[in-house]
């Protein structure tokens, strides 16, 4: 049997592991799993909303780790995490994505000896500034299996000298759920109770702190959606990091803007797949757009997802307002086409991909040809001192 120790802990992690507890679940006369939640997103609408939703299971170990400063968050997550890791004495730790909690346990993993998969690796915006880039960079250079959502991503990590035996690529998770939940979303009531009718809205969301934690920067996206709210109602469920940076900076959203709560993935799922257009700084949503054609406006100037670009519907906009609102007339206009395709891959099946690989490397392991060993019994012994 091999064991699997699966990590979440921030709202963009849910849906990429969920499909995967499906999968492993689909394999469990071979596999078992165990579901740890690092407490970095805790609230009723970050976290507990989405375990429903995708049909998860309630997470068997919540860490109590809570906000923080980067640092501290990790700071928190590291030593109970290893506690977590020495009682369980999983065959892999499976992380997903590029948050806090992805690097901090897979740092203590690899002190631990415990083998690492990274799911969506690979993935770089090229930006040192942005917290998730060097998450990214310093997960990958850990894992042992690398598994990727594009033919770009794989370059990246050859790039960088990972060995081509490392890297997978298995194509997209996120787009897993987003084919398993379409269906259940369209019984969503939200369009009813936010009075809107499918394609005479736009959707919003902001929550990096390039875009958010200064006052300038935020004031100047606020002024182009302001813009473009003129012509068409802007519908901003807005994150916490971003509802405390307007009461700080005393800003209030412009007329035609409406700020709502955050909303659960088949509300939101709703929302956005209806929306005339999404403007979003999210890296996630760069990817959902595109896999069902829905032109998306990306508030940054670079992203990590370029086949968003490429062959989805996706344009970079910045947080320049003349740009912004250049684009949004664009496509208010009907001027361009942004009938983008999704890419290879990106199918439905990335979870099924995953957890045949894991169980082919454990069965390899077992045949004597990989040697990494778990946690030793000294590290036990001095963990309980
Ligand atoms: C994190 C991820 C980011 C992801 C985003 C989606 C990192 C580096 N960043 O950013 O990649 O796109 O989540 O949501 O991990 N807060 C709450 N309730 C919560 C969670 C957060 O009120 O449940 C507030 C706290 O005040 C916190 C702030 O939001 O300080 C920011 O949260 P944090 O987890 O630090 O990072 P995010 O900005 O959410």
């Amino acid at each position: 049997m091999v064991k699997i120790l699966n990590v979440v802990g921030a709202r963009p992690n849910f849906m990429k592991m969920a499909p995967i507890i499906a999968a492993i679940n689909r394999r469990s006369n071979e596999v078992s799993q165990t579901l740890v939640h690092t407490g970095q997103h805790y609230d009723e609408a970050m976290s507990s909303v989405f375990f429903g939703d995708l049909r998860m299971p309630e997470p068997d170990i919540t860490l109590e780790t809570r906000s923080g400063t980067p640092t501290r968050q990790m700071a928190r997550i590291m030593p109970l995490f290893e506690e977590v890791l020495i009682s369980q004495q999983p065959d892999w730790v499976v992380v997903v994505g590029d948050v806090n909690s992805t690097i901090a346990c897979a740092l203590v993993a690899s002190k631990l000896n415990v083998r690492i998969a990274h799911v969506e690796a690979g993935l770089r915006s090229f930006d040192r500034t942005m917290p998730e880039e060097v998450n990214r960079l310093l997960t990958d250079q850990l894992a042992d299996l690398l598994l990727t959502p594009s033919a770009d991503a794989d370059a990246n990590l050859l790039r960088e000298g990972i060995p081509a035996e490392r890297i997978v690529r298995v194509g997209n998770v996120m787009i897993d759920t987003l084919f398993q939940q379409l269906e259940r979303a369209r019984y969503s009531t939200i369009l009813d109770e936010l009075e809107l009718r499918p394609r005479e809205f736009a959707a919003l969301t902001l929550h990096r702190p390039a875009n958010v934690d200064d006052p300038e920067s935020l004031g100047r996206i606020l002024f182009a959606v302001g813009s473009i709210a003129r012509e068409l109602p802007v519908i901003f469920p807005a994150h916490p990091r971003t509802q405390a940076r307007m009461r700080e900076f005393d800003m209030v959203a412009p007329v035609g803007v409406r700020v709502i709560a955050p909303l659960g993935y088949l509300d939101f799922l709703q929302l956005w797949s209806n929306a005339q257009m999404t403007l979003t700084d999210s890296g996630g949503l760069q990817e959902e757009t595109t896999a069902l054609g829905v032109p998306c406006l990306t508030l940054r100037n670079n992203t990590e997802r370029p086949i968003t670009i490429e062959q989805g519907s996706n344009r970079l906009v910045g947080s320049n307002p003349a740009r912004i609102i250049c684009a949004a007339r664009k496509i208010l206009s009907g001027r361009v086409s942004y009938a983008g395709r999704a890419p290879e891959l990106w199918d439905g099946h990335a979870a099924d991909r995953i957890v045949e690989e894991l169980i082919a490397r454990s069965n390899r392991k077992l045949s004597g040809q990989q040697h990494r060993h778990r946690v030793t019994e000294p590290q036990r012994r001095a963990m309980k001192v």
